[in-house]
């Protein structure tokens, strides 16, 4: 024990920020709108328990060996099939199962740079990736949003001046097409096939996150980027929005054999939890998946709903937003001078959270803007929530000094 005393951990990730378990579970009576969660009715858990006994009794020793069972191909399938409606055309071995979204970013991460490298994510972006690509060092650069997602023009702009020599190259442009965490909106389909266009031209990875995708509100899917240049895209996508995250399953799509050998390298826990994929596979065979989705997607637009009409009542003209199609956030931009981290200090007093904006931002400096979670609590919560904000707000606004 005597020893322990002089033990020095890794001093290089000092100033890494943790910003997604920032509210967890530690506020009794708060009402978390901070939270990107499910909300937790929309867990099939007696379906599990039955799958979960399925996959086991059916399965065997199988399900609990190294290699695991038939579930895993099943579950590849399962997933190739469903990527044709993103226009995604892939065979199984073109998918990686991971455990977490996260860990598939991670993996892009460190296969396609080394320290240094330059990647090119959007302003703002989702903190979770940024963590990532912290860890492997890369140099960031931020290209801003708007209602229509990635101003690609000016990405377009900043490739043109890397050609030239006069910024670096990125290896790799992160972005989030479908409901964007945090900014709500979906990036339009002229600029999905530009930005794959610009792919192509200046010999650049694009990782497409698709992880709200099948939370669309509106019925109408838009091809993915990776349709538009498969051999240049990366797509990412999760069930931790689809069925729960606590399984921590999620894939990764990649046409370059290379790519994906190298990230299966690097992956060093080996197989995502092999028992969860035969249990998912088991749940996903026994169920219709559209519906099982169904009342998902209406919890979620009901919660938007409700979370939109509070905004409007309580705030009136002093914020704006974009109103999200799907997902689970919106984003909310008040008056230019507004801090919304002071705002934030305020607010979680009398009992509201959300995520103010800067943690989505590389420079880390107070902003106008926040994020709020529709996803995870009632109706009656998320329009008390609202209502505790806005007079918050009302009472004193925060300006930045
Ligand atoms: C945009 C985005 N990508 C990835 C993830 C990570 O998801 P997973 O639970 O699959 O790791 C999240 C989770 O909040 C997310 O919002």
């Amino acid at each position: 024990m005597k020893n322990l005393q002089h033990y020095d951990f890794s001093k290089r990730f000092d100033d890494v920020p943790l910003v997604g378990s920032a509210f967890s579970g530690e506020h009794p009576g708060m009402i978390p709108l901070a939270f990107g969660f499910p909300y937790p009715k929309s867990f099939p858990i007696d379906a599990l328990v039955e799958s979960a006994t399925g996959a086991l009794k059916s399965e065997g020793t199988q399900a609990l060996q190294y290699s695991g069972g038939p579930g895993q191909q099943r579950i590849l399938e399962w997933i190739r099939q469903r990527s044709q409606l993103r226009a995604i055309q892939v065979n199984t071995d073109q998918i990686m199962i991971t455990s977490g979204s996260n860990q598939g970013i991670d993996l892009v991460a460190r296969t396609l740079t080394d320290p240094g490298d330059s990647v090119w994510v959007e302003a703002p972006v989702y903190f979770g990736a940024l963590r990532a690509f912290y860890l492997a060092e890369n140099q960031l650069s931020a290209f801003p949003v708007d209602g229509d997602g990635l101003r690609v023009d000016l990405v377009e702009s900043a490739l043109i001046e890397a050609a030239a020599g006069k910024r670096p190259m990125p290896k790799f442009i992160y972005v989030l097409p479908n409901y964007h965490n945090p900014a709500g909106i979906r990036l339009s389909v002229e600029r999905r096939r530009k930005l794959a266009q610009l792919a192509y031209a200046y010999n650049v990875y694009i990782v497409e996150d698709d992880a709200y995708v099948e939370l669309n509100f509106t019925g109408e899917f838009w091809p993915s980027i990776y349709s538009f240049g498969p051999e240049r895209v990366i797509y990412l996508s999760t069930f931790s929005k689809i069925v729960a995250p606590g399984i921590r399953m999620a894939w990764v799509i990649c046409q370059n054999p290379d790519v994906l050998s190298k990230m299966k390298i690097i992956k060093t826990e080996g197989l995502t939890s092999v028992l969860m994929q035969e249990i998912v596979s088991d749940y996903l065979e026994k169920n219709d998946f559209e519906n099982h989705l169904e009342p998902l997607i209406t919890g979620y637009r009901m919660r938007r709903d409700v979370m939109v009409e509070a905004i409007h009542e309580f705030f009136g003209d002093e914020v704006s937003f974009e109103k999200p199609e799907g997902g689970f956030f919106l984003w909310l931009t008040f008056p230019t001078k507004t801090d919304t981290t002071r705002l934030l200090h305020e607010s979680v007093k009398v009992g509201v959270s959300f995520v103010d904006g800067k943690a989505f931002y590389l420079h880390g400096k107070p902003t106008n803007d926040l994020r709020l979670a529709f996803s995870f609590c009632d109706e009656i919560t998320i329009r008390e929530g609202i209502q505790k904000l806005a007079a918050v707000y009302k009472k004193q606004k925060y300006f930045i000094r």
